[in-house]
Formats: C-alpha cells, sequence, structure tokens
C-alpha cells in the first residue's frame, strides 16, 4: 500500500554527509530520523568524563562495567525540530561533535559490549520501522532485512574538507592536516575493526557523493525509497 513503512539503512565513511542526506530523507517520508554514531559519540563522552578514556585510549574493562549507568535518549528541539542526543538526562549534542570525542570515539566502537548493547537499542527504536538510520553497520548488523540500504562514500579528502568547513563556520580552531588525519584514522580503524567492521552489504546501492550537491543526493535516495515503498 501507499503507506507501507520501511526502514532505510544509510552506512557509509565518516564525514561524507550521511546525516544530511538521512535527516532530509526521513523529513520528506515523515519518518523518524536516528542518528546511530551521536549513540557511540556519547558513551564516549561518559567514559571520558569518568576518566575512563584520555590519549586516544579507553579503559575497555571499566567502561563496559559502567555500561548500565549510561542512558541515552534523543529528544526533538522544540524549535529546530531535530532531534538531540541526551546523556543521563543532559542535552550533550554539542559537546559529542568536538574533537576530544572525535578522537576517542573509534577505539569506544570497537567495543564488543559497547555495540550489543547500542545494537539492541538500535533494533527497539526501529522496531515499527518508518525510520531512517545511519551509521556503520545499520545494513549489516543492526538491520540486515532493512528494505533499503544505502551506503555512502567519498575522497578523504572532499570528507575532510567539508568538515573541516562545518568546524570552523563554528568558530573553531582546527587544521585542515589535523582533520584530514582524524578522517584516515577513522576509515582505518572502522574498516580493520573486528567487531562488525564497515563494509558494505551486498545489498547496498551505492551513493559516490565527491561530486553531487546535496540536492542530487537527497533526490536520489528519495527516488529509491519511493521505488522501495512501493514494492
Ligand atoms: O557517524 P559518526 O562520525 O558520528 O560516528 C562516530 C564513530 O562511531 C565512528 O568512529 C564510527 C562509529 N560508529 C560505529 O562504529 N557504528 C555505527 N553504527 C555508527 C558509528
Amino acid at each position: 500500500t501507499e503507506n507501507k513503512k520501511i526502514v532505510i539503512a544509510i552506512d557509509g565513511h565518516s564525514s561524507c554527509g550521511k546525516s544530511t542526506v538521512a535527516k532530509q530523507l526521513a523529513q520528506q517520508l515523515g519518518y523518524i530520523y536516528l542518528d546511530s554514531g551521536a549513540m557511540y559519540r556519547a558513551v564516549t563522552l561518559f567514559a571520558l568524563r569518568n576518566k575512563l578514556a584520555s590519549n586516544g585510549t579507553v579503559d575497555e574493562q571499566a567502561l563496559i562495567s559502567r555500561l548500565a549507568e549510561i542512558k541515552i535518549e534523543f529528544r526533538v528541539n522544540a524549535t529546530t525540530k531535530q532531534n538531540e542526543t541526551y546523556l543521563n538526562g543532559e542535552n550533550v549534542e554539542e559537546e559529542i561533535r568536538q574533537l576530544p570525542v572525535a578522537n576517542h570515539v573509534s577505539p569506544v566502537a570497537t567495543i564488543r559490549e559497547v555495540r550489543a548493547e547500542m545494537v539492541k537499542q538500535q533494533q527497539l527504536m526501529g522496531q515499527e520501522k518508518g525510520i531512517v538510520m545511519d551509521g556503520r553497520d545499520i545494513g549489516t548488523v543492526v538491520f540486515p532485512n532493512a528494505e533499503l540500504k544505502i551506503f555512502m562514500t567519498a575522497s578523504p579528502e572532499v570528507r575532510a574538507q567539508r568538515r573541516y568547513d562545518e568546524l570552523t563556520a563554528k568558530g573553531q580552531q582546527v587544521s585542515f592536516e589535523e582533520i584530514l588525519n582524524n578522517v584516515e584514522e577513522r576509515d582505518r580503524i572502522d574498516s580493520s575493526r573486528e567487531v562488525s567492521p564497515l563494509k558494505q552489504a551486498d545489498d547496498a546501492l551505492i551513493l559516490d557523493n565527491s561530486h553531487l550537491t546535496r540536492e542530487e543526493q537527497l533526490q536520489w535516495a528519495i527516488t529509491k525509497a519511493q521505488e522501495r515503498i512501493a514494492k
């Protein structure tokens, strides 16, 4: 029927614009948007604040033993209508986007117990369908039966430039080199980790957006989604 609700999984490299496409697609379809990376970032912020992570390393056992203390939620901002990330009742949307978290999130996301807990919560949030979720393992692990899977990518330089523009627009003092290193290092860890490495699902559609505008990407995604909804 016209109103059939589906699950849309958007996976891919960091900073290639997944969240922009995912958010706009969800809005167009009247679906929920869920940023799974924000959940790993919130766990990382908890680890940093509790001195379970520093200098790029994480005390895995200590973090695992405190997983039950971490409550992550998404609440809609009344003004922007966007989902914001809450850690134990506190809005941490801004803080989880900053470099200390970015620099420690990959090792946190390699921890099996952390992933198991996040995946469980993500599956619960998607059980009613009508959801667009972005991340690294959504089409492979979280929703292997998603009706539409998109794998997004772009060159590291294009991604670093976008990230650099985003951060400097917010007034943050960062160098392009630092950002490019961060992007490449995260790619390396995300693709080579043992637990749920970033890889394309066999049935995912590839969207390389190195040379596409946001509007072109969105139109492409809407067309694919409408095809799947009509099926
Ligand atoms: O998408 P992002 O940059 O906010 O993701 C932050 C980190 O979390 C990144 O290192 C990859 C990891 N991640 C993951 O392992 N699995 C997901 N489903 C989403 C993010």
